[in-house]
């Protein structure tokens, strides 16, 4: 068994925000257990035909027109990664495995590339950090996209021809899969506001894709527990929570749009992917019966949304970060009780951080989340995980190389990684607090 040591750590730094300001109770996190979460094509790096390379070579697509193909050179550093998040503490890991590299031709599966996936895997376990893997995190091969993606006649047999091939493959060092990241972020970027690729604006094509992503995780959901009987075995969705509130809550309008907006982005499809029941505005996909399609809550927590429009904003004297996204650490809280209250599942934070190049806020950022944690979790809220975004800072889809999410910098040009003052944070936090695995 491996020892975890800590890193030359900030000692104070977890005394002082106990000792100060309003949760100077401490945490009550016993039992938690403590990651990091990433995502392939925003790390790997490498030539890879993905709906995401192609579209970050188009021009104007991404704010500072990188592309994924630099990222983090995780594929090759993954060593040096792993051994770093071993020393921080990190106990959980949420990775994601990319479709278009492990599937460069549709049927033809790359063998190095399940091969590399398998060594990084076996090192997590030796270092005693369990991973969680995600199968579709934004992006999958160029070629799906090229048939006509999630709305292709096909898509869902050769989506579960994928994951099959996963499983079957990686099945004996994972256990625990989330199916699909951020539906409701995906179909909106993808198909309502044309951000990410395919670049497409229409709502009712969002909404097709709504149902068969639905259908997607409820037959992937099937069959890994049909692959892998046992325990063990946790499959669940990594959704984007935030509460949405009325601008103006006097306004009538705002208060309409705000339970519109609820039901269409949220709502609807975390109730379809969760129980297989459809919900104006969703229709139910052939062959979907009502079921049990999760057995955790993925919850992925950054803000609040005060609704004017038919877009999201954010009103002027609030604290944010440096997207400009509201630092609302009540609104975990809120996300956290009513995932739990309304699908009686353990609840996982599959992800939460903030964009801080300065790392001026991170610390408290953490500090105050997971404080929020502990005191639902005192309530009897069964939240069992918490995985900050980012471990080391990364690709940030249409927003590029620009934002800095990482618990450890990093210099884009050298590679070099630095953990910052926040990232000792969190491994004195998890080497106090964590739970055990
Ligand atoms: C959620 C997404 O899953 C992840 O890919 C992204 O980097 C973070 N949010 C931060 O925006």
């Amino acid at each position: 068994t491996h020892e975890r040591q800590s890193v030359a750590s900030t000692p104070g730094t977890l005394r002082r925000m106990a000792t100060s300001g309003p949760q100077a109770r401490g945490f009550r996190l016993d039992g938690m257990l403590l990651g990091v979460a990433t995502a392939a094509t925003q790390i790997e790096g490498g030539d890879v035909d993905s709906s995401w390379s192609d579209w970050a070579d188009r021009p104007g697509t991404i704010a500072d027109g990188s592309t994924p193909r630099r990222a983090t050179d995780h594929w090759r550093r993954w060593r040096e990664d792993t051994e770093l998040m071993a020393s921080l503490g990190v106990q959980v890991y949420r990775m994601s495995v990319d479709w278009a590299r492990l599937e460069p031709r549709p049927g033809a599966w790359d063998e190095t590339a399940f091969a590399r996936y398998r060594e990084e895997l076996e090192l997590l376990h030796e270092r005693g950090i369990r991973p969680l893997v995600t199968l579709h995190h934004f992006s999958h091969p160029l070629w799906f996209e090229r048939d006509g993606g999630w709305l292709a006649p096909g898509a869902l047999w050769v989506w579960e021809r994928f994951v099959a091939e996963v499983v079957t493959r990686l099945g004996d060092l994972v256990s625990e899969w989330v199916t699909i990241n951020e539906p409701n972020v995906y179909v909106t970027g993808a198909h309502v506001f044309g951000d990410f690729p395919p670049g497409h604006r229409s709502l009712p094509e969002g909404l097709r894709v709504f149902e068969v992503l639905a259908a997607a995780h409820i037959r992937a959901y099937a069959l890994i527990h049909s692959l892998r009987p046992g325990a063990d075995t946790m499959v669940g969705v990594a959704h984007h929570l935030r509460p949405f509130r009325p601008g103006n809550p006097h306004n009538p309008w705002h208060r309409t749009l705000t339970a519109v907006m609820r039901r269409l982005f949220q709502d609807a499809i975390v109730q379809a992917m969760t129980t297989g029941e459809f919900a104006a505005p969703l229709r139910r996909p052939a062959g979907v019966r009502a079921g049990h399609y999760a057995d955790f809550f993925g919850l992925n927590y950054y803000s609040r949304t005060p609704v004017t429009r038919f877009d999201d904003g954010t009103p002027p004297g609030v604290p944010v970060n440096d997207l400009g996204w509201e630092v609302y650490a009540a609104g975990l809280g809120v996300m956290a009780r009513w995932a739990w209250e309304t699908y009686r599942l353990p609840v996982w934070v599959t992800e939460n951080g903030t964009s801080d190049a300065a790392d001026a806020f991170r610390s408290r950022y953490l500090w105050e989340h997971l404080s929020v944690l502990g005191e639902v979790r005192a309530q009897g809220v069964p939240v069992d995980r918490y995985y900050h975004w980012c471990f080391v800072d990364n690709w940030e889809w249409a927003e590029g190389e620009g934002p800095r999410f990482g618990l450890v910098a990093l210099d884009y040009e050298t590679q070099e990684r630095t953990v910052r003052d926040s990232g000792r944070f969190f491994s004195e936090v998890a080497h106090e607090h964590g739970g055990t695995l």
